[in-house]
């Protein structure tokens, strides 16, 4: 009997992709650090058994209805905003995506960007390379203290509670808005919820982990902005299609709050010369929530670890569709 035929979309660590010849046919596209062509993806996914996919692959309808033999959609990512789960599910076609592997490297970048964005540390890094360091002055790149103040998170998943769980480290207080209610998180953490306006309110840190739906297109819009502190800051690491970007550089310009961290942006990656960058008080990431090694590496195994139960006809580890 033939193999089945599997289709990795990026350049994965070689174990990861010798797992899956062990058993399958394996075609990988080759490049670390470019996402396959669409006309590609669309070609291979016609065959393939199994695709190994990014959060850059648009895996629509388009693609789905002439993938004919496509059986799982393994996404090395928690999120899925990428991937057409309905038009999947009404082909029999499995979604898996990586989340638990990713949560508590991806709540360490969250709270090293509030950090960042707090106590100006990526300014005040560039201020001594560029020698604007003249002598140590008592407001030389003051920042706003973290501990003790308000911490709003919006998107109270897996990572939501371990930045809570972080920010109880500092001594914060500790708001949440999710869809439920997280008893645990409120029991262990004293994290208390919060309708979501009055969590802009009282937030020193609105701290975005709210998947991308179409409920949560552009949450984070001028209305939202102006609801926080003029002292706020604003982290985004979830996507950035749920922050109205035109929106927070206007309220950042009209100090309506006082800075941001972003990890995400709608376009990836942002143009060099988007207003955003232009200011000082913005901390921008390329998108690297979950981008350590060991992380990455989990992320791609249980991807691949998906694929292999999938394909022997087994449940998978982590499935999206309902
Ligand atoms: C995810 O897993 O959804 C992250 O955004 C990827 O780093």
């Amino acid at each position: 009997m033939a193999k089945k035929y599997v289709f990795i979309s990026r350049k994965l660590a070689p174990e990861t992709v010798e797992k899956l010849r062990e058993q399958f046919e394996v075609k990988m596209w080759d490049y670390e650090d470019q996402p396959v062509p669409r006309e590609i993806l669309i070609e291979e996914a016609k065959r393939a058994d199994a695709l190994l996919t990014m959060l850059t692959d648009k895996i629509d309808e388009e693609l789905l209805s002439s993938a004919k033999n496509l059986r799982v959609v393994a996404n090395m990512a928690v999120g899925f905003d990428n991937v057409d789960v309905n038009a999947a599910s009404e082909r029999g076609v499995a979604v898996c995506n990586t989340p638990d592997v990713l949560t508590d490297t991806t709540a360490d970048l969250t709270f090293g960007l509030l950090i960042a964005a707090a106590r100006r540390i990526v300014e005040s890094a560039e201020a001594v390379k560029n020698g604007e360091w003249k002598s140590w002055s008592p407001f030389f790149l003051a920042g706003h203290d973290i501990h003790h103040k308000t911490i709003g998170i919006v998107g109270m998943g897996k990572i939501g509670e371990a930045v809570a769980k972080r920010a109880a480290g500092f001594d914060m207080e500790v708001l949440y808005h999710n869809r439920s209610r997280k008893t645990e998180a409120e029991n262990g953490l004293g994290a208390i919820y919060c309708e979501f306006g009055e969590l802009l309110q009282r937030s020193d840190f609105v701290v975005s982990l709210i998947p991308l739906s179409n409920e949560t297109f552009r949450i984070f819009n001028a209305d939202a902005f102006r609801r926080m502190k003029n002292s706020a800051i604003f982290v985004n690491a979830s996507r950035g299609a749920v922050v109205d970007e035109n929106a927070l550089f206007d309220a950042l310009v009209k100090k309506e709050i006082a800075g941001a961290g972003l990890d995400v942006f709608e376009k990836e990656p942002i143009d060099a010369s988007h207003p955003l960058l232009t200011l000082k008080n913005v901390v921008a990431l390329p998108h690297i929530g979950s981008a350590s090694v060991e992380t990455r590496l989990g992320m791609m195994n249980l991807c691949a670890k998906n694929i292999t139960l999938i394909l022997n006809g087994r449940e998978p580890e982590t499935l999206v569709n309902k």
